[in-house]
């Protein structure tokens, strides 16, 4: 068992909270405290310490991964003791490797080697069965700069191999979490361009080992069998399994947080600002990807989920998982229809869905969309209009249309209240105003949560806001 500490107590509700939600609840409680003596200046701090029954190790560092900065986590003897040793350093096993691949060469020295330890390594990954994704630094340049290339892998492919197929052997064992699915491919992730790169593909990934199958691969416009033989890797968040293809589409744990306020219930003792009502509404995300949101929606019981992606790849991965038996305990038949089309058809699709339904008699198939997911960042703006029309003309028996508005903005326009009062507002109340939206009867925000920094002082947020309709008998029944 493992403990998670923490010295900022501004941390311990949502650590609590993704603990409680991962895999039905994986905290021990109570939470409890110690006090631990700085080597530095000898004063004493207190540490919370919060006790989860993940016994992976990797698993838990997985979970975590968005508060590596400020928590440690140490083991805990048996389900009584919890030991106080500092911090398990995780990342030994990668560097012993290393050091010791280097050591079996002969041509290294001793000196050589420890530089390498020191200054190019940076043994910091996330995994993803069959994949080992590395994060990029900047500065280390693990397994890609001129010295890995030139000096330890010898610009040989046959020595390149042969250094990651030991790693894997040696360092990558596969766990139970991983279903036992063993570690076939290695790259390095880095982070997203900006330019020119809407559909989110990690254009900056660098395979490193094993068969990536972008030969003869149509990107835009692929084919069933590209889908078979792309390569695929997979995570389980929040008890969600998800799937995508590494090279075409992106993955971002640090969604982990917003994905688990739409899980939290009215019941769960939680204080995240979680979302209402979406059991038995409907639900449209204008940017569903591989399913972050989607999926949670769907976990929470939502009547129909409306899901649009340009990306044919992302789309894939959803319909992967929205299949997989991993998932079928809430993915209900018939609750989630996915497009592989822009969100500006979105209008379109839901009449002739509502239309359809009531040519095939599924009776009361008025739709009563209640929350809408904008999860396109820097900005999710070309969309806003698209969701207050649906808002208005799907809102069905709901009084109220959430729209979660997701957006990179600077940390004072978050302070200050200037994105919200000075852009969102005046343009939601400007198009309620060209359309004659009068059955609209206030717009308001009620909550912004900090997801993510994104860059120094900018921060991806999401914006609650309330679409109110008055109560007209033909809309509100
Ligand atoms: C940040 S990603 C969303 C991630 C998503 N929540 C997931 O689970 O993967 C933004 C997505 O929006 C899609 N996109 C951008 N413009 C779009 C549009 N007009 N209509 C539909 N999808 C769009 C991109 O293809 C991309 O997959």
């Amino acid at each position: 068992m493992f403990i998670v500490e923490v010295q900022d107590k501004r941390y311990v509700k949502e650590l609590k909270t993704l603990l409680e939600l991962y895999n039905g609840n994986s905290l021990v409680k109570p939470i409890k405290t110690r006090e631990k003596h700085s080597d530095v200046d000898g004063k004493s701090v207190k540490l919370f310490q919060l006790k989860t029954s993940i016994t992976n190790v990797e698993e838990l560092q997985k979970l975590l991964e968005n508060y590596e900065n400020c928590v440690s986590i140490a083991e805990c003897a048996d389900s009584e003791n919890i030991s106080s040793t500092s911090g398990v350093n995780f990342t030994i096993t990668l560097l012993d490797y290393i050091r010791a691949y280097l050591a079996a060469q002969e041509s290294y020295s001793s000196e050589f080697i420890e530089d390498v330890i020191a200054n190019h390594c940076s043994p910091k990954y996330s995994l993803y069965p069959p994949l080992i994704l590395f994060n990029h630094s900047p500065v280390k340049q693990m397994f890609i700069s001129a010295l890995w290339q030139e000096q330890i892998f010898k610009n040989s492919d046959e020595t390149r191999t042969h250094f990651f197929e030991q790693m894997i052997q040696q360092v990558f064992i596969p766990t139970s979490s991983q279903n036992g699915v063993e570690f076939s491919h290695v790259a390095v992730n880095n982070p997203i361009q900006k330019a020119d790169n809407i559909w989110r593909k990690p254009l900056s990934i660098i395979p490193l080992f094993g068969d990536f199958s972008t030969k003869d691969v149509n990107f835009d416009n692929p084919t069933h069998e590209n889908f078979e033989k792309g390569f695929w890797c997979s995570t389980v968040q929040n008890g969600i399994y998800q799937e995508w293809a590494p090279i075409y589409t992106m993955f971002s744990r640090g969604n982990i947080k917003e994905k688990a306020r739409i899980l939290v219930t009215e019941k769960t003792k939680s204080t995240l600002c979680h979302f209402k009502d979406i059991a038995n509404n409907d639900v449209l995300d204008m940017y569903c990807g591989i399913g972050y949101f989607t999926l949670s929606y769907l976990k929470r019981d939502c009547r129909y989920l409306f899901g649009f992606d340009l990306n044919p790849w992302s789309c894939e991965g959803l319909r992967r998982a929205l299949t997989s038996k991993k998932n079928s305990k809430f993915v209900k038949q018939n609750s989630c229809y996915i497009y592989n089309e822009s969100n500006e058809f979105a209008m379109q699709r839901l009449k002739d869905f509502e239309a359809s339904s009531i040519s095939t008699a599924d009776n009361n198939c008025k739709l009563k969309i209640r929350h809408i997911n904008m999860g396109l960042l820097p900005t999710s703006e070309p969309g806003w209009a698209v969701a207050l029309d649906v808002a208005y003309r799907f809102h069905g028996s709901c009084l109220v249309t959430t729209l979660h508005v997701h957006e990179n903005i600077h940390n004072d326009e978050v302070k200050d209240g200037s994105f919200v009062n000075e852009k969102l507002l005046p343009a939601l109340l400007s198009f309620k105003k060209q359309n004659h939206y009068n059955n609209i009867e206030s717009i308001s925000v009620t909550h912004v949560e900090k997801i993510k920094t994104f860059a120094p002082d900018v921060w991806h947020v999401c914006i609650d806001t309330d679409i109110h309709f008055k109560c007209v008998s033909e809309t509100c029944m």
